[in-house]
């Protein structure tokens, strides 16, 4: 005979990297937040978008600290955002950034480690400037750096202290294209190593790219949210022969082969199949009914 039925182990809960709840912010008169709640797990990369004004950076800049939030609630690893356990576990580039004209790559460095209490030393500085491809550029000042190097610089001290939640408003707007994979390479390492990223941008296609999970938000509020696969939609086929592209706009991917062969049998020479997709910015669009 079994004896009394035992408990089920629990497994220990591991808190959001960052979650907010019903948050509303309003500066005077102006509404910026209107009631948001958003969810980011650890090792989650989730791309934040939405046209000027909707309310990305404010959302991060609670996430922060920066900013208090008029009501809701925003909690980062469990903690109270902008609580000193919060913000010893996030990295932040802010949109506008302006770091000491002054200062080597090195020294910026440095001086956000004094800043995050960081022990990494000489070995931290010099792997952050490697991951972001500036390890050429350590005695470089920041006053003779071109944007983009300024911005992975940026990006770099972000980093520093190994934060579990990256926050990054904008981080890829000056790069150039082989910077941008830099930065994509470097999002997809961070997030096997658990790290979540919460990036704010208007670079669609990027995001399409590296992002879990997207969030569009809209005057204040989340208007579409889910998998950029789960925000586009299948546009047909199209098959290219010698006499042109003939399309399939209704086609699915089960009718491929059906259609390939009935084309070949017609007598045509197949030079190329596209099964076509809309993209994350057709998505945007017209959630945003432009
Ligand atoms: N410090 C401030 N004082 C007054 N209004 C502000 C302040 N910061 C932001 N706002 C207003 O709050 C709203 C949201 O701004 P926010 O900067 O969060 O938008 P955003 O989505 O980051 O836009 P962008 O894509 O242009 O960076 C805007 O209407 C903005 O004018
Ligand atoms: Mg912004």
């Amino acid at each position: 005979m079994s004896g009394p039925a035992e408990p089920l182990p629990t497994l220990p809960r591991v808190p959001p990297a960052f979650a907010c709840q019903g948050l509303e912010k309003r500066y005077g008169g102006k509404l910026a937040l209107g009631g948001v709640d958003l969810r980011v797990e650890p090792g989650e990369l989730i791309g934040l978008l939405g046209p000027n004004g909707a309310g990305k950076s404010t959302l991060t800049k609670i996430a922060c600290g920066l900013v208090r939030a008029g009501a809701g609630s925003a909690e980062v690893g469990g903690a109270p955002a902008g609580s000193a356990e919060a913000r010893a576990a996030i990295g932040y580039l802010a949109e506008l950034f302006r770091f000491p004209d002054w200062l080597t790559a090195d020294e910026l460095v440095r001086l956000h480690q004094r800043l995050a209490e960081s022990d990494g030393g000489a070995k931290e500085r010099a792997e952050l400037l490697s991951l972001v491809g500036l390890e050429d550029a350590a005695d470089v000042r920041v006053g003779a750096m071109s944007k983009g190097m300024q911005q992975r610089l940026g990006i770099a001290q972000a980093l520093v202290g190994a934060p579990s939640l990256l926050l990054l408003d904008e981080p890829t707007s000056a790069l150039d294209p082989i910077g941008r994979r830099v930065v994509r390479d470097l999002l997809r390492e961070l997030r096997s190593r658990g790290v979540a990223v919460l990036l704010n941008s208007h670079l669609l296609s990027e995001v399409e790219l590296v992002c879990d999970r997207v969030a569009i938000l809209s005057a204040g509020l989340i208007v579409a949210e889910g998998a950029p696969s789960d925000l586009t939609r299948p546009r047909g086929l199209e098959v290219e022969t010698e006499t042109g592209v003939r399309s399939y706009p209704d086609a699915t991917r089960e009718e491929v082969p059906e259609i390939v062969a009935g084309v070949v049998g017609s007598g045509a020479s197949v030079y190329g199949v596209r099964l076509l997709e809309s993209t994350l910015e057709d998505a945007y669009l017209e959630v945003l009914g432009g």
